[in-house]
């Protein structure tokens, strides 16, 4: 069922709490913003909200304080980057709970915009206390989750609040919900899946929810050595799941079961070091040597891949093909990443560090839809209910 949206609603005069994303990657060093695109992806919400005349309180989370205030975690080099992007002032605040905070809001006027601190800062958030949340509602009257790359998280501010105001969807989260939903529901076939990442154990449910809603699927990255090693191959060093071994058999057995294709890589960039500069050379996969580790598809996966993804309707892809950390055992993936922006196919790209690359390599206006929920969007393909667009309203 559909969400209402900020345009099934009257915002005129409204104190509108609007929970957004703003957990952007900071760098280490400066604190500056490295990526601004979940900011950038909220813009159409709150500049309608505001054009609107709603009187807009936004909040987010910052990185993991774990409930105590963090200098670095601040909204307010947030704030700016907002305020340079919508050109207007966007008001701060010390606290996101408390008396500075209901005065400002108070003397809001229509069409002005104000961003309370990090929620993280107080335990209650990520605990949903009741009455924390009642102390958020209270600061408005009604409430818009713009979240999607939060709403797998039962907080205060994505779950707790929506039990005291009228709580409605803003436009990213009815885009993600939409595309993603149709994925699930209704993609065009063929439907491929293209996984990669370090690790099965992140993505079992993925795994198993394509193998009933998808076409075939592609593994790459460090997860498809533990698919390769279950199907008897050497792997050399490269990072296996030993525990896994006998789900990643149970799993091709049930992707043959259901005709579900998957392809493995055929060839592999292999090294002995996992560092910039390190020598590699490309093997095939029957010949990985014992002392070597994969890090990344070789040049003859890359083509299988892209002669398979050529004949899809829809793709999605979801984690690195190598280790893409060290720009030399990225080339798979970016091959692959050209290839998806080339494609006339639906292209669905994940949230976290899949859209943080196609964002690096300029490409994601020529994707159909770019994520801003990484583990958000694992949870919504495994076919999980999140829980922060449960408590929304349902379209009429
Ligand atoms: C994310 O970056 O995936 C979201 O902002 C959620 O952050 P969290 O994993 O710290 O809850």
């Amino acid at each position: 069922m559909a969400k209402s949206t900020v345009e099934d609603i009257e915002v005129k005069g409204k104190r509108t709490l609007l929970r957004v994303d703003f957990n952007v990657p900071l760098d280490k060093d400066t604190g500056a913003i490295t990526d601004d695109s979940r900011i950038r992806a909220a813009l159409p919400t709150i500049t309608y909200l505001m054009e609107h005349g709603a009187r807009v309180i936004l909040c987010s989370h910052l990185g993991r304080p774990k409930g105590k205030v963090v200098e670095d975690l601040r909204m307010a080099p947030i704030a700016s980057r907002l305020s340079e992007l919508i050109g207007l002032p966007v008001g701060t605040t010390g606290d996101c709970i408390g008396e500075e905070v209901d005065k400002k809001a108070r003397d809001l006027e229509d069409g002005e915009i104000l961003m309370l601190e990090n929620l993280r800062f107080h335990p209650e958030e990520e605990a949903n206390d009741a009455d924390f949340a009642k102390k958020l509602a209270e600061l408005a009257d009604l409430y818009v989750n713009d979240a999607f790359g939060t709403a797998h998280r039962a907080h205060a501010s994505t779950v707790g609040v929506a039990r005291h105001l009228p709580a409605v969807a803003g436009f990213l989260m009815a885009r993600e919900l939409e595309v993603m939903g149709r994925l699930l529901h209704e993609p065009e076939r063929p439907f491929a899946c293209l996984m990669g990442g370090a690790k099965v154990s992140d993505k079992i449910g993925l795994l198993q929810s394509m193998l009933t809603r998808g076409d075939m699927v592609l593994i790459g990255g460090g997860m498809a050595a533990t698919f390769l090693k279950a199907q008897g191959y050497e792997v050399g060093r490269s990072l296996v799941e030993e525990d896994r071994l006998s789900l990643a058999g149970e799993l091709l057995r049930k992707a043959e079961a259901q005709q579900v294709a998957i392809w493995l890589p055929i060839d592999a960039v292999v090294a002995e070091e996992i560092k910039a500069g390190a020598p590699t050379r490309v093997v095939p996969i029957t010949g990985v040597p014992s002392h070597g580790q994969i890090v990344d598809i070789g040049p003859d996966s890359v083509e299988l891949f892209q002669s398979k993804l050529a004949g899809c309707r829809t793709v999605m892809w979801n984690g690195p093909m190598g280790i893409n950390e060290i720009p030399e055992f990225a080339r798979g993936t970016r091959s692959l990443v050209s290839f998806l922006a080339a494609t006339e196919a639906t292209t669905v790209i994940g949230g976290g560090s899949s859209a943080e690359g196609v964002h690096d390599m300029g490409l994601t206006d020529r994707m159909t839809h770019v994520s801003t929920g990484g583990g958000a969007s694992l949870r919504f393909l495994e076919g999980a209910v999140l829980p922060g667009v449960d408590v929304l309203l349902d379209k009429e």
